[in-house]
């Protein structure tokens, strides 16, 4: 992986800072489906390295093959067009994700991650990944291959997109042993409102992310205990 991992102010991001970090490739893909879930109750104050996001951000849409084409990547997309533009919420602001150059520039000042989804409010996720879906892209990638999409096929068309993502999310997440869960109940104008979008931006999925914490019941459950703070 190639790839050169700065946050907006263009430092780099302290990869290694923090020793040896969990890797992809320490783990089979059959080990990492065998542990995917969805997590959603997340370890306060458990905040997820650089490097740990690199990995996780290169899984969703890396480039990969080589890396001498920017086009090709980690992830499949409709219409060989991207449509689906990632940004990490953080505590610290929101930042959009350069996949080709690998890099988060920063957009937003404001902690907007419980905003975006009433689902986020009591997961203490320390980051939010979120999956913003461009309406006029895909419209014009689609006429040039010829099809003419109605208003419903172009949502089931940026769902999929944003699905294929979710799933290399997932899988990378169970690799590192980070938390993961998808949300589809997102506050679409909050999140426009934050980035300075239109309505030809359609936030899809969402996905909270962060190390899980240890709860009395089910790690999946749909309740996060006020007194979850371990991890397992
Ligand atoms: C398209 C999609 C949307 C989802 N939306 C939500 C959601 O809004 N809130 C939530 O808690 N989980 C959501 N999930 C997670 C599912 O509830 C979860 O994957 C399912 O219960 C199976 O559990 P598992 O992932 O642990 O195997 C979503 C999953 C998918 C694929």
């Amino acid at each position: 992986m190639a790839l050169v991992f700065t946050w907006g102010c263009g430092h780099a991001a302290g990869v290694g800072r923090r020793g040896a970090a969990p890797s992809l490739e320490a783990v089979s893909l059959r080990e990492a489906l065998e542990r995917r879930a969805t997590t959603r109750c997340f370890r306060p104050g458990s905040p997820l390295s650089d490097e740990t996001l690199r990995q996780i951000l290169w899984a969703a849409e890396g480039t990969n093959r080589g890396g001498r084409d920017e086009s090709r990547r980690t992830s499949p997309c409709s219409f060989r067009e991207r449509t689906i533009t990632l940004y990490l919420a953080t505590r610290e602001g929101v930042f959009l994700h350069e996949p080709a150059a690998g890099t988060l520039r920063k957009v937003a000042d404001r902690d907007a991650r419980t905003g975006s989804s009433r689902l986020l409010r009591d997961r203490r996720a320390p980051v939010v990944l979120w999956m913003v879906g461009d309406v006029e892209t895909l419209r014009s990638a689609a006429s040039r291959a010829g099809y003419r999409l109605d208003p419903a096929q172009t949502m089931a068309v940026l769902w999929a997109d944003a699905a294929v993502i979710a799933e290399n999310v997932h899988l990378a997440c169970a690799a590192l042993g980070v938390g993961a869960g998808i949300i589809a109940d997102l506050d679409a104008d909050w999140i426009r409102d934050t980035l300075g979008l239109d309505r030809a931006h359609v936030p899809v999925l969402a996905m909270a992310l962060g190390m899980p914490a240890a709860t009395d019941g089910d790690a999946a459950a749909m309740e996060c205990p006020q007194d979850a703070t371990e991890g397992p």
